[in-house]
């Protein structure tokens, strides 16, 4: 009786942000009427874990392309698939990378707070990981925060102040930080900097967010420095300790958020064990909106 709007469990997993859903089974067809749930539920709960979901690549992206067109992955050096990014400790022989390999930096970047492909000029919608290998016994959550609640939640003349401000974000900025990761000049050149609202618009929810990451270069009209202070403690609030939703992974579990209005982070990188993850990346529905858009929804 899986995948029916009866079977459908929507349980919330944290006071602000995440819930888990049961009674679907996505190696199996989803009905219209049963997808709509699960979009509404995503644009609820920003986070949504599923458990035992065993599926394959082809798999992943035919749910995935349910909710808009996917992205194509960036590099080359990562793209098996060239919509599904196969994230790992291991390189593609199965052998934990070793403590130089240029590979490890795509964990280094990961595992500060950020939200996907903000550098682009349309920035992700959704992003969707399935646990293909997990760890039992190395700790490798991923932890989650909610950038709404970080908006409602400052005084209302700091949010005065933010929603006038863009902000550059870059790729080749925050992997800049850890080296190169291997990849080729041409294809870090082939993503420039983009500017977005530091204040956004939910487009499906009217709802009004913060909207910062670890890719942020800078602030227009900010000297560097202060416009990368900003960023990074406009993401501290956010992710104050328990505003903070941290997945414990199990095997086969699938888990997307709202790169709308969420942060995450790697939280740690194992070291012994090894951990694969694939992820679909959804496309963002259009260029970004800044609060000014609030009025005429
Ligand atoms: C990602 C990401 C975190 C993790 O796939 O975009 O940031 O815990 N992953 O693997
Ligand atoms: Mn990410």
């Amino acid at each position: 009786m899986l995948n029916t709007i009866t079977s459908l469990i929507i349980k919330p997993l944290h006071p602000h942000i995440g819930a888990l859903v049961t009674g679907v089974d996505l190696t199996r067809p989803l009905s219209k009427v049963v997808f709509a749930q699960i979009r509404a539920a995503f644009n609820q709960f920003s986070v949504l874990v599923l458990r035992n979901q065993p599926i394959n690549d082809e798999q992943q992206v035919e749910f995935s392309r349910r909710f808009n067109v996917l992205e194509k992955v960036s590099f080359s050096i990562a793209a098996q698939n060239p919509y599904v990014y196969h994230l790992s400790n291991a390189d593609d022989r199965g052998h934990l990378l070793g403590p130089d390999a240029k590979k490890r930096v795509f964990l280094k970047v990961n595992s500060r707070w950020h939200t996907d492909s903000s550098f682009k000029p349309i920035p992700a919608m959704a992003s969707i990981l399935s646990g293909r290998k997990i760890p039992s016994h190395e700790p490798a959550n991923t932890e989650f925060a909610s950038m709404r609640v970080g908006y409602a939640s400052l005084p209302p003349k700091r949010r005065k102040m933010l929603r006038g401000l863009t902000a550059i974000h870059h790729y080749g900025y925050s992997l800049g930080l850890f080296g190169d990761g291997g990849v080729p000049l041409s294809e870090i050149n082939s993503l420039p900097p983009s500017q977005h609202p530091l204040v956004r618009v939910h487009p499906e929810t009217g709802e009004t967010s913060l909207f910062t990451s670890g890719h942020i270069e800078s602030i227009v009209g900010m000297p560097v420095k202060e416009g990368r202070e900003l960023a990074t403690e406009l993401i501290a609030w956010c992710t104050r300790q328990e505003y903070v939703y941290s997945h414990k992974w199990e095997q086969d579990d699938l888990v997307m958020w709202d790169n709308r209005c969420t942060l995450h982070r790697a939280a740690s990188i194992p070291e012994r064990e090894i951990r694969r993850v694939h992820r679909t990346t959804v496309m963002g529905e259009g260029p970004i909106e800044g609060p000014s858009y609030e009025t005429t929804l």
